[in-house]
């Protein structure tokens, strides 16, 4: 297998500015040297460019009644994501894209896979990321991100970010312990599989995140990871913007994916967000990130 790895410098997406320095940390924690340990080639593709928000007017406009900041510029970046996981994965490589804020999400999915594709979602994450234009509470883009992905977020009577390779069958949304009001019916409603820290709790984490699997490699071309580091237990990693008490421990995000590298060879595309430096203990969560990486890419003790 062959990474590429794409730092996408993105923040318009959340309200904590330092989520922008997310790739760099991630690199300067050791990213490529552990990925080429494991005999996998890997190159590193730089960033793409995001416009910074200082230069740019949040507020940009309403739609459906709610308030989307920087809608006109996640699209832009997105669109760039978009093209940049599509040459990749069209050149026989592995696209590992690093945050940024969650909603560069909508732009890998969109280019993971061709349209008459099936592609599965596995998504790590406190929350569900299932906000509209409509219900978001902070008009925060990245709230929205799987929302967009499948097709349930219209911005201005637009549906923005529809992935048509990802059907709501294949998608497992995994370690959700924070949801808004308005995220909560439309995810019951829906045919994604969520597993709450609840179900992690009586089942554990092997038994959950095979599962999740399962439903993202059910008669799918292949399956696409989300990793939000606010999925784990802020003990382990602080330097997310929006940390929840209650996430998975160090060895349950470990063991989850050893799990996805059983996977490897249903693999198209890695995904990595919300790793905020500034708000991080010595860049503790970025090396975790890397370990993370690693052995969803196939690192074993033995
Ligand atoms: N649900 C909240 C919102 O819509 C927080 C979303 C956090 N999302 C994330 N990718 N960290 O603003
Ligand atoms: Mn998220
Ligand atoms: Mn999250
Ligand atoms: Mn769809």
């Amino acid at each position: 297998m062959d990474i590429r790895i794409l730092g996408v410098p993105m923040d318009l997406g959340a309200d904590r500015r330092g989520v922008d320095m997310g790739p760099s940390a991630i690199r300067y924690a050791g990213l490529a040297d552990q990925l080429e340990r494991l005999g996998t080639g890997c190159t590193d593709g730089g960033d793409l460019a995001v416009p910074r928000p200082e230069e740019r007017d949040p507020d940009g406009t309403g739609f459906d009644g709610g308030r989307v900041k920087f809608h006109r510029e996640t699209r832009e970046v997105c669109e760039d994501v978009t093209t940049a996981v599509r040459a990749t994965v069209g050149g026989g490589e592995t696209p590992l894209v690093l945050g940024g804020d969650h909603s560069i999400a909508i732009g890998t999915a969109a280019g993971v896979a061709a349209p008459d594709e099936s592609l599965g979602v596995v998504w790590f994450d406190a929350h569900g990321d299932f906000n509209t234009p409509a219900t978001t509470p902070s008009g925060n883009i990245h709230g929205m991100a799987l929302a967009a992905i499948l097709g349930h977020a219209t911005f201005g009577g637009e549906a923005w970010g529809h992935a048509p390779a990802v059907a709501e069958e294949n998608v497992a949304l995994v370690g959700v312990r924070e949801l808004d009001s308005g995220e909560r019916e439309p995810l019951r409603d829906s045919d994604v599989s969520v597993y709450t820290m609840s179900d992690i709790d009586a089942r554990g984490a092997p038994a959950v995140v095979e599962e999740a699997l399962g439903v993202a490699t059910d008669g799918t071309d292949g399956i696409h990871v989300s990793l939000d580091m606010d999925w784990l237990d802020p003990t382990e990693a602080p330097g997310v913007g929006t940390p929840v008490r209650g996430g998975v421990s160090y060895r349950e995000a470990h063991s989850a994916m050893e799990s996805v590298a059983d996977f490897r060879d249903r693999l198209r595309s890695f995904e990595l967000v919300e790793v905020n430096p500034i708000l991080d203990d010595h860049n503790r969560t970025a090396e975790l990130a890397c370990e993370l990486v690693a052995s969803a890419f196939g690192k074993r003790v033995l």
